[in-house]
Formats: structure tokens, sequence, C-alpha cells
């Protein structure tokens, strides 16, 4: 279809000044939810109005249109589940025991290792489904479960042959320090991640480099290494710190030139200004926070001293397995204390900044990317109504690729 006209909307999320690259501090909340229309042709938004040509109508009538949400923060694909080990950590067992037990991270790389491509990808396909119900159009995925150099590199390219099974945009981050296989120390390991450095860039579609610094995980001296690997290759460096303990590792991947670091639910706030000020993004995971009874990242500090703040699900069969933006927008306005323009702003443009696309998607201007959401009411409901979800319809490129019932469908008119 190549034209699309959007007709009678209550609210169009709009940002307050066109080509912005992200949103900090205030900017949020002046982020505009006015009533309008708009009109899409060949995949991108070309006008901020109805067109009468068109020849799809969608009728927006008492409803919201938004930006797509970009979940730039998940660990698809993997294997299986660990709902064992949620039932540990509901008896108060912490993630840091289960770990060094042998379960954890371990646990699903070995469930990568027992299973066939043809069933991880059938996984991952289930879930990237579930996540385009919920409105997501474009997501990250993650190796991390290989812990071993062809298991690393397989998640990689399981990760690459996921995007065309897919309706959503993929990116993929090469999380190549997780957990310290076995036989190896951390600095072994960080040899090893080295040397293989080629054959990720050769694999071709990696767009990042990622690292766990923690007392279970790596420390910030293999953070500096990595940083120095994504230099060397024009990668960009995104990191996992300050969950669990804190370590100070925000100054450190500062200092190597990270994009994002994500969790800080342990960040030191005497780490906040220079966070605020940087340009790398402060990636908060609300659902491993509640789901893991963690530490609450200081995700209204961060965004009122002018962080940039991004929401994302963190997605993974340990800490979060949970697969919906409008949930995690949910609990970041509860746990952070963050309104629905701010919460949508992280989940959208800010995200797609983290990922290094906010050139082309994340907001509604002209000329960007037509992946966009029709919410069955107004904005403020997504996380006012926690676990109901929102989506009436998912537009990727101006294709309607997600509807969701009867009524949604009757918005849709043919010329
Ligand atoms: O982002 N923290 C490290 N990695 C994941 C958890 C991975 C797992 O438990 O499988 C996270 O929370
Ligand atoms: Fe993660």
């Amino acid at each position: 279809m190549s034209s699309v006209s959007f007709e009678g909307a209550q609210q169009i999320l709009r940002p307050p000044r066109d080509g912005l690259e992200h949103l900090r501090g205030d900017e949020l909340a002046r982020q505009t939810l006015e009533p309008g229309g708009l009109s899409v042709r060949d995949g991108l938004i070309i006008a901020l109005e109805p067109d009468a040509r068109a020849a799809l109508t969608v009728d927006v009538g008492g409803c919201a249109l938004v930006p797509g949400f970009i979940d730039c923060h998940t660990h698809l694909p993997f294997a299986g589940w660990r709902a064992g080990e949620y039932e540990q950590k509901l008896r108060g067992e912490p993630y840091e025991e289960i770990a060094r037990g042998g379960g954890g991270i371990a646990t699903s790389a070995r469930a990568m290792r027992q299973t066939g491509d043809a069933q991880i990808l059938e996984q991952a396909g289930g879930l990237a489904a579930e996540m385009l119900a919920a409105g997501t159009t474009t997501f990250e995925c993650k190796s991390g479960y290989g812990l071993s150099r062809d298991g690393e590199l397989r998640a990689l390219r399981l990760a690459r042959e996921l995007g065309p099974h897919v309706e959503q945009t993929t990116i993929s981050t090469a999380l190549l320090a997780h957990a310290t296989p076995e036989g190896y120390s951390a600095d072994g390991w960080m040899e090893v991640v080295q040397e293989m450095m080629p054959e990720v860039i050769e694999s071709g579609g990696v767009s990042a480099l990622d690292i766990f610094v923690e007392s279970i995980a790596f420390e910030n001296c293999h953070l500096e290494l990595m940083g120095e690997l994504a230099a060397g290759t024009g990668l960009a460096l995104r990191c996992h710190v300050e969950q669990f303990s804190s370590h100070h590792s925000v100054p450190v991947a500062l200092h190597a030139g990270a994009r994002s670091v994500d969790h800080l639910s342990m960040i030191d706030p005497d780490d906040i200004p220079a966070l605020a000020g940087a340009r790398c993004a402060a990636v908060l995971l609300p659902a491993a926070e509640f789901l893991g009874a963690e530490h609450r990242a200081p995700g209204r500090e961060l965004l009122d001293a002018g962080a940039i703040v991004v929401l994302a699900t963190d997605a993974n069969p340990g800490t979060a397995p949970v697969v919906s933006m409008p949930m995690v927008m949910g609990l970041g306005a509860r746990l952070y204390g963050l309104q629905a323009r701010e919460v949508l702003g992280a989940s959208t443009l800010n995200a797609a900044w983290t990922l290094g696309l906010s050139h082309d998607r994340g907001s509604i201007e002209v000329g960007k990317r037509a992946d966009l959401v029709l919410l069955d009411g107004p904005a403020e409901m997504i996380s006012y109504r926690l676990g109901h979800n929102p989506v009436a319809i998912a537009f990727v490129a101006g294709e309607p690729v997600y509807v969701r019932d009867q009524a949604a469908a009757a918005r849709l008119a043919r010329r």
C-alpha cells in the first residue's frame, strides 16, 4: 500500500521541535499530544495532515497516534525459560547466589547449546510477534548466552537470521562478556573476545559491543578493554552496569565513550551529573528491578538532571521475562515518577538514539519512517491501565502489520 491517511486523532505525539536527535530533561515533558492527522506515502510520513486521496484511511477518532515503540535492550534470541529460578527468588534467594550456584546465565547457555537453530528461532519469532502486538516496531537482539567463541558467533548468526522472519527492524549487539565461561578467568576470556573481533565484524550486522560489569561477572578494567575494542572497530559500546552492586562503572563507561549505560539501579548519586551531561543514554529496566526486587534506579533524578533517559524491557529468561513496552512504561511511570510524555519519549526517540536510528525513526516528523502505533485511548492510559495492552493497530513503514480486533479493523477503510 503506497499511501495512508490518518484522520481525527485526539492526540498525536510530537517532539518539542523537529530535528532533535534525543530528548533531555524537560524536552520530554514538552512533547505535545495535540489533535490532528497525518499522511504517509511509500513508508514515510509526508505531511502532518490527512490526505483525502490516500489509498487507505484510518479513522483515529478518540485515540492517540504515537511512534512505534523501540525496545533498545533485549536478550533475544534465547532458549527456553527459567521459571524455577523465579520461584527461588520468590523464596528470597538472591540472583547472585543463584548464579554462583551454577544457575542464571549458565543455565540459559546450557539450554542454548542443547537447542537447535530452528527451535530457538521459533521461540524468538513468537516473542517478536508478542512484541509487535504490544507496539514494538524496532528491537535490539543480544548474544551473551553462547559463552564460547562458537556459541557467541552462533547467537549473533541467529539474531541476524531472525531479522527477515519478523515484521520489526532488528539491531544486533554482541554481548561478548556476559558471564565468564567455564574454564576461563575473566582476563582469559577477554583475550578470546579480543581474538574473535575480526569474525564478529566479518559476520556483519553487529552494531554494538556489550559487557556485564558486576561482582559475578566482569570488572571495570574489562569495560575499559571492551571500550578499546569498540573504538577500534567503530562499534558502539553499551554496558550492563550498577545492577546489583555499585562499582562506579559509569565514569569508566563515559571515559570509554559508551553510547549507553544500562540498569543503573545502584548508581552512586555522585556519578549522576557526569552522566546527565554526556552523550550517553541512561537505559532503565524497570521490569528487571520490579521482578528481581532490585534497587530502583534514580530515574526521576537522572531525567531532571538532563540525562538521555530510556526505557526498555531487558527481555531475557532470567531477570525480565517481559516483552511488553506498555508494561515497562507503566512500571517506569510508577517506579520513577515519570509522566505519560516522559515514558513515551524514553521508549521512542531516546531509544532510537541509543540504537543509532533517531535520524529516521522514533518520532512523528515529516520524512521519518511511518512506524506508528494507534492506541485504543489517550496516551495517559498506557501507564494508568497497567497490564492492559493499549495497542489497537501497529504500522511498520506505513503497513498495518498488526490489527488487534474487529473494532481496530473497522478503523481501516480502503478507497
Ligand atoms: O540484563 N545482567 C545481566 N544480564 C541480564 C540477565 C541475564 C540472565 O539472567 O539471563 C540482565 O538483567
Ligand atoms: Fe540486559
